[in-house]
């Protein structure tokens, strides 16, 4: 893997080395060693959209690691029109080891990988969300032990996190299911590659969020208006109606089934104050291993292009 501009960019065998990885450093560091296996490396982040722990758990990461981390907005870095998208992309890969973008296209993340001699990584595009996904499965395999007879069952939209799901749930061999309203539903074309490349992936489309979480392993659901989202806020408020994660439909599921969400949460919308703090709930050894999971993925990248 020379970047992660999506999850297709990883073999099966790479992220379960990345899951690995982080699994041995977050580890090690509960034992007291941090050790700087990634001393004098350098990561600069440049950001379109708002975020909380992207941005941090990246910083934290190479920070931990020994390593140093610098934040630029895209529009302060010159990705505004300030400058060409492919000067932009040789001059940071000269400073960088490491480049995560988090944009509205996902294009223009492929275009600055297709420049950058570094890893570029994606921090989130309206299209994808791959750092979500491998911290999320990551997080199923600390919880349930190993990702074997899981069933993961995403209730809400169609967008970057369940499209990022759809492909490494087929890849990890773990029963997928997606939840959504019918005007909501995943792009075919990814299904379409996602099943062309996972022949065997156990991947179910509904639009009935009761009978989708019956056997689920976990509940999983996300904003329903994502970020560039916001003027359909009203609109997708009412065609959601039914999909929100509440008490009532966590009492339609197994009685020990665990609730996810990469969070920000919209409390009260697509999800209720009593489910995101419920026993069950585990959204924030989620959101804290999405720095474990960058170390993983950070240690990948280093040695894929050493
Ligand atoms: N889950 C996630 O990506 O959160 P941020 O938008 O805060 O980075
Ligand atoms: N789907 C959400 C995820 C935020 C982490 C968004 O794109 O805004």
């Amino acid at each position: 893997m020379q970047h992660l501009r999506s999850l297709f960019d990883v073999t099966s065998d790479e992220a379960l080395q990345i899951l690995q990885t982080a699994a041995d450093i977050k580890r090690n560091d509960t034992l007291g060693e941090r050790p700087a296996i990634l001393q004098g490396y350098t990561l600069i982040q440049l950001f379109e959209k708002p975020s909380l722990r992207t941005r941090c758990s990246f910083e934290a990461a190479i920070t931990q690691l020994g390593g140093g981390g610098l934040f630029m907005t895209c529009a302060e870095a010159g990705l505004n029109g300030r400058e060409s998208i492919e000067d932009v992309a040789r001059v940071v890969a000269g400073y960088a080891d490491f480049i995560v973008l988090r944009t509205f296209s996902q294009k223009l993340i492929e275009d600055f990988a297709a420049i950058s001699s570094v890893p570029v990584i994606n921090g989130l595009s309206d299209e994808r969300h791959p750092c979500q996904a491998l911290t999320d499965l990551f997080t199923l395999q600390e919880v349930f032990g190993a990702l074997d007879d899981l069933h993961l069952v995403f209730v809400g939209d169609g967008n970057n996190v369940s499209a990022s799901l759809a492909i490494l749930t087929a890849m990890l061999g773990v029963k997928f299911t997606l939840a959504t309203p019918p005007d909501f539903q995943l792009d075919d074309s990814i299904i379409a590659e996602v099943q062309q490349r996972y022949p065997d992936a156990q991947f179910t489309a509904t639009n009935d969020p009761v009978a989708a979480v019956k056997e689920a392993s976990v509940v999983y659901t996300d904003v329903w208006a994502s970020m560039g989202q916001e003027s359909e806020q009203n609109a997708r408020i009412k065609a959601f109606q039914g999909f929100q994660v509440n008490v009532d439909l966590m009492n339609a599921a197994p009685k020990d089934c665990k609730f996810m969400h990469d969070l920000p949460a919209k409390r009260g919308l697509e999800v209720t104050d009593e489910v995101m703090d419920g026993p069950n709930s585990i959204v924030f050894q989620q959101a804290e291993n999405r720095m474990h999971l960058a170390k993983g993925l950070f240690v990948a990248l280093a040695r894929g292009n050493a």
